[in-house]
């Protein structure tokens, strides 16, 4: 089995080494930097003996060694900046996600794409678009990122396990993520039970904020240990086919009344990719704000567009 993860930088090179710690599959990391990849997965392949493990991580700067990946995962791109916006990234990222789906077309036509470059939504739309394959085979990582990121805050609150949290987010990456409360228990209870709606509201704004913030820490580069260890959950769901039902980016053809968008919904994935949108019943106010984020999303899809077109 083998795997391929553009981009051999913080994320990328994070991710290669969960997907050969937890045995999962080889990896090709590539990167136009071949100091960075071949550095990397040498520094990697040292550890593999004492993790022991056998898996191999191969560095290379063309895409042609993509060849035979049952994934492909696109982390190549330009990160955050302390005070640029996820759009400003738009220009600088597009050229480069365009560049990778038409060379995973080219070398791996039954792949599966996740995308994690910013801004995710608009790249997702821009890798399904470029790469053309059906939609079921291209999704982004972010909402599994911003869940896990608000499940970590409601616990740190009430002192609770993680996993007696079960909570969604969806819509865009950024500002106008949308947490789903009416659908968020703790020990199986609705969270309003547990939290005042001022603590949930401080909670979701924390959330909201949390990239930002990381950002505005480390002074250089943005966050990687949780991004790379989402990426990983989907990778492993669907190569393990557990149909376990995560938050994804996914292009939608109706779902939640909307289409032509790549947008944050829960989703079941299993080999085949995304195998079901689970289309959530939504407050009138979450109904809303998933509107507003959808906008936001169509805005920069549509720059993306007139950029692409030129
Ligand atoms: N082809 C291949 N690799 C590229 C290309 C390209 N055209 N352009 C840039 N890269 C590589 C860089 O050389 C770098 O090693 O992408 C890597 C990006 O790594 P980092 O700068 O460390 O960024 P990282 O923190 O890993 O974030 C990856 O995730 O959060 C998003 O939008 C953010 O694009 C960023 C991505």
């Amino acid at each position: 089995m083998k795997i391929s993860v553009i981009g051999a930088g913080n994320v990328g090179a994070t991710l290669a080494m969960r997907i050969a710690e937890n045995d999962l599959a080889d990896v090709v990391l590539l990167d136009i930097a071949e100091g960075i990849c071949s550095g990397k997965a040498m520094d990697l392949t040292d550890a593999a003996p004492v993790i022991n493990h056998d898996r191999k991580i191969i560095p290379t700067t063309n895409y042609k060694d993509i060849e035979g990946s049952k994934i492909v995962v696109i982390t190549a791109g330009f990160p955050r900046m302390p005070g640029m916006n996820r759009e400003e990234l738009l220009l600088k990222n597009s050229s480069i996600v365009k560049e990778a789906a038409g060379n995973i077309k080219k070398f791996c036509p039954e792949a599966i794409i996740i995308v994690v470059t910013n801004p995710l939504d608009a790249m997702t739309y821009l890798a399904f678009k470029e790469s053309g394959f059906p939609k079921n085979r291209v999704l982004g990582m972010a909402g599994v990122l911003d869940t896990s990121r608000f499940t970590a805050l409601v616990a740190g609150e009430l002192n609770v396990r993680h996993r007696d949290i079960e909570t969604y987010m969806i819509g865009s990456h950024g500002d106008t993520m949308v947490p789903l409360i009416s659908h968020t228990k703790v020990k199986g209870e609705p969270i309003s039970n547990v939290l005042s709606s001022e603590k949930i509201e401080e909670v979701v704004k924390r959330t909201r904020a949390r990239g930002a913030e990381i950002v505005g820490a480390l002074k250089a580069g943005s966050a990687y240990y949780a991004p790379s260890a989402s990426t990983f959950s989907m990778v492993e769901a669907i190569l393990k086919d557990t149909k376990r039902t995560l938050c994804v980016s996914c292009f939608l053809d109706g779902e939640y009344g909307l289409k032509d968008i790549c947008i944050g919904v829960p989703a079941k994935l299993g080999k085949n990719g995304i195998e079901k949108v689970i289309d959530l019943k939504l407050t009138e106010k979450e109904a809303q704000e998933f509107k507003n984020s959808a906008e936001v999303i169509r805005k920069t899809t549509t720059k993306l567009k007139e950029l692409c077109s030129k």
